[in-house]
């Protein structure tokens, strides 16, 4: 059995939730690669809207299992009060996710690590979310993380020693701050931790793959926040592309099966760094209420644009993408005429690639279309498809040479449309 791989192809907030939810049904298990809390996943059905952040979007379709990966980066408070709300409104997980001992514990003191990077940067500040998620995964690389199997083995003497590197380092950046309340409740996040499967879940994705079960890993975050590939210095600490399923669940790269590849009719960014294709103007607040594009997490506004191609071609690239999911086209729906970048005007050169630096000098170059002007949320077939929309959607497969699958027009899972047309 080979192993799917969802993820998303911009700054992240495409809707891979809503997605993965969908897909589900199809797989015997979900699995988280990357990332942590700095995610908010959003799916709706049956009238009811649930915000994930750190567990997998294939806990409520059926009797999955859902794995937290190696690669994944935890908040044991987050994660309960996650988990407790979940549990509250009737979706038990207990017996259905399991966590791998390998997966990094985010301490209290990276959340005011990552405040106090933040603070340090001044007006260069990468806007993070603040969850602790670059100074966490810095400890990982450095070789002085903490791991989940840490909290079986003589965990006070361990936690102890972190705790005690990072507050000589605050200390050195003269960074006001007091963990008493966080520590509570991480510690209570610890003890709730132990009640889970944790698991070497390397060997467990391996074992049920040689079982013939099927496996969906669901990226966070997008591919242009990578920490390789995204716009650096501006991304997440994380590799959100393809290749992170591999590290970051234990799968070997000839396992990978199908790249779903979701991408906005538009594009949005939190934070800070480049975006070509910002609007500034009336345009891209109409995007941004139409598209409710504020933060599922903190709220924050979401900076909007048109549909960038050139990115996408990059992403598409780098991910091995086999298939493309188009979301939020409905936000669309009204626009007489829409916008997509196909190409950058740099120093007055005209380019169709993706440039090493886009943060200065990149003018978008745009083609412009008409609008379907149709109401599509209510739609549940291609055969409904305004013809403007199918025209829409034959010049984006030919402009990024991948063919569009699915369809999302609105929040719901319902609202999906799997195209069957080639
Ligand atoms: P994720 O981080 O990729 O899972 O995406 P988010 O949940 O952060 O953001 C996507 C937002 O768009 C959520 O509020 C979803 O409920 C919503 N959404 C998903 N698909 C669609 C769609 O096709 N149309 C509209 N209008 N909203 C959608
Ligand atoms: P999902 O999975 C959108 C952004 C932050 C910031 C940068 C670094 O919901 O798509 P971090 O806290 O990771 O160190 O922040 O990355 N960012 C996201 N933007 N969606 C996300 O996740 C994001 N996770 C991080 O806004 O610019
Ligand atoms: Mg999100």
């Amino acid at each position: 059995m080979k192993v799917d791989v969802l993820l998303g192809l911009q700054w992240g907030d495409e809707g891979k939730g809503k997605v993965v939810d969908v897909l589900t049904p199809r797989y015997d298990v979900v699995a988280r690669f990357q990332g942590g809390p700095n995610a908010g996943h959003t799916l709706e059905f049956e009238g009811q809207k649930y915000v994930l952040r750190s567990i997998p979007s294939g806990i409520f379709q059926g009797d999955k299992i859902n794995i937290i990966g190696n690669g994944v980066v935890l908040d044991p408070a987050l994660f309960k009060a996650e988990a407790e709300a979940l549990e509250a409104s009737g979706h038990p997980l207990k017996e259905r996710l399991h966590i791998s001992k390998k997966a990094h514990l985010i301490l209290p003191t990276h959340r005011i690590l990552d405040a106090a990077y933040e603070a340090a940067k001044g007006d260069a500040k990468v806007g993070t979310t603040g969850k602790g998620i670059g100074p966490t995964y810095t400890d990982k690389v450095s070789r002085n993380g903490l791991r989940v199997g840490d909290i079986l083995h003589d965990f006070e003497a361990k936690y102890a020693a972190a705790k005690a590197r990072h507050e000589k380092i605050l200390k050195s950046l003269n960074y006001e701050y007091d963990v008493t309340d966080l520590e509570k409740t991480w510690l209570e996040g610890i003890e709730y931790l132990r009640q889970f499967h944790l698991v070497d879940s390397e060997h467990e994705v391996n074992n049920l793959l040689k079982e013939g079960k099927s496996v969906l890993c669901e990226g966070a975050q997008g591919t242009m926040l990578d920490v390789d590939f995204g716009s650096y210095p501006f991304v997440t600490s994380s590799n959100t592309v393809c290749a992170g399923a591999c590290t970051g669940l234990g799968i070997a790269p000839n396992k990978i099966g199908e790249v779903y590849g979701i991408m906005k009719a538009y594009c949005t960014r939190v934070g800070a760094g480049p975006f070509p294709t910002e609007l500034f103007d009336e345009t891209g607040k109409t995007i941004r209420d139409l598209g409710h594009e504020y933060g599922a997490v903190t709220g924050r506004e979401r900076r909007c644009g048109w549909v960038d191609l050139v990115a996408l071609r990059y992403s598409i690239m780098v991910n091995g993408v086999t298939q493309l999911i188009l979301m939020k086209s409905d936000v669309l729906d009204g626009f007489d005429t829409i916008k997509a970048c196909v190409a950058y005007k740099v120093n007055g050169e005209e380019i169709d690639y993706f440039p090493y630096d886009i943060s200065e000098g990149v003018e978008p170059v745009y083609v412009e279309m008409p609008g379907w002007k149709t109401d599509m949320t209510h739609m549940t077939s291609e055969d409904e498809f305004p013809e403007e929309f199918n025209a829409y959607i034959s010049f984006l497969e030919e402009q990024l040479g991948a063919p569009i699958k699915i369809v999302s027009v609105g929040p719901d899972r319902e609202q999906t449309i799997e195209r069957y047309t080639e």
